[in-house]
């Protein structure tokens, strides 16, 4: 794959060391580390008492405890991963690493806006291929877009808003009819999400093909979308290509902390995504029972075909104090719904009969 020609000279941001890998590496009990500017007195007691963790030092530029973590869980080389500020951070550095002005992306229509947008920022083209009759993508009408600029596919795999997915044998031939230069990035947002058993993460296909990498997020089934959290497992070359362009310490060191707490209470998130598959069965059942069209979902959301312009919808429930999602490109009627509690779901079901 080629990255743009300005990257070609810039090297990634290197950090001092941290005190612990000083303590490690001399043998030392004690370190004063006086080298970044921090504030030895630390933060207000009020800000203490939220946070509970020192403010005043750098976060760990490299995140070895999380990517340790990570790659652990993964069973992927530790120079094969990449945190960003929220993986939409990393769509950002996808697009500045090898998208210029006269390159192209292709990707879905409906699928996630940060795409589209990053690849415009970079003054690139966005070429598309719609959804099928069964709320899918044929991945192969992708490949009659391919051009020699064409220099990334975004699959999001299941799709947002959709909730359909790809199964992996059916993914898997794709990879192996695009052309290995062009990066295939797979946003795996909602991974946690899915039931169906014919999915499988496409994280085993990075470390088959060099073109392909996955993205993951800590906000979702993890719920620290406040937090800023998700990572990219790629190529060791495309890594260090997306080193260059990170912004050194762009994961907070709360957000690093917590992402470990979280994995590492593996069982709560399963309570809370197996609570979420019974509250989306619940909303199967409404939907049929008040005969409204729906879109079965592999993720935490659901689209609903309110039948009707879907913007007078909205505005309808929120009056009723019910914020969801319209405007998707080709779904004038459609409403995407996220699966709240099961209450909240419950007074949903009856605020969207009153609506209907
Ligand atoms: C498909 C998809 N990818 C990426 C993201 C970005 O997630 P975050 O930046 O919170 O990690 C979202 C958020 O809604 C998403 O739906």
């Amino acid at each position: 794959m080629k990255v743009r020609e300005c990257l070609e000279n810039v090297l990634p941001y290197v950090p001092g060391k941290t005190e612990q890998e000083i303590k490690e590496e001399f043998n030392l009990e004690k370190v004063a580390k006086l080298a970044s500017n921090e504030n030895p007195y630390g933060p207000s007691v009020k800000v203490k008492e939220i946070l509970n963790m020192e403010t005043n030092v750098y976060p760990d530029n490299y995140m070895n405890d999380i990517r340790e973590k990570v790659c652990e869980k993964l069973s992927v080389d530790k120079d094969c991963v990449l945190f960003g500020n929220g993986s939409v951070e990393i769509i950002q550095m996808i697009s500045r690493v090898f998208l210029d002005a006269k390159d192209n992306i292709i990707t879905q229509i409906p699928s996630f806006s940060s795409y589209f947008s990053e690849a415009m920022i970079q003054g690139a083209n966005v070429k598309t291929i719609k959804y099928n009759s069964e709320y899918n993508f044929n991945l192969d009408e992708m490949l009659p877009l391919i051009d020699d600029n064409t220099k990334i596919i975004y699959i999001t795999n299941p799709n947002n808003p959709l909730g359909t997915f790809i199964p992996a044998d059916i993914l898997e031939e794709f990879i192996q009819k695009v052309p290995s230069n062009i990066l295939i990035v797979v946003d795996e947002a909602y991974y946690e999400f899915v039931r169906d058993e014919s999915y499988k993460s496409a994280i085993q296909f990075c470390k088959k093909y060099s073109n392909v990498c996955v993205l993951r997020t800590f906000s979702k089934a993890y719920a620290l979308a406040a937090l800023r959290i998700g990572y990219i497992v790629a190529s060791k070359d495309v890594i260090k290509n997306l080193e260059k362009v990170r912004v050194p310490f762009n994961v907070s060191s709360t957000a690093q902390k917590c992402a470990i707490a979280a994995l590492e209470d593996n069982d709560y998130m399963q309570e809370t995504v197996s609570n979420i598959h019974d509250t989306i069965d619940y909303m199967y059942e409404k939907l049929d029972e008040l005969n409204i069209e729906y879109i079965k979902t592999q993720a935490n959301f659901i689209m609903v075909n309110v039948g009707k312009k879907s913007s007078e919808v909205v505005k309808r429930l929120l009056e009723l104090g019910y914020i969801v999602r319209d405007g998707f490109p080709l779904m004038d009627t459609w409403i995407r719904v996220s699966i709240g509690t099961l209450g909240q779901m419950q007074d949903f079901i009856k605020a969207l009969e009153e609506v209907l």
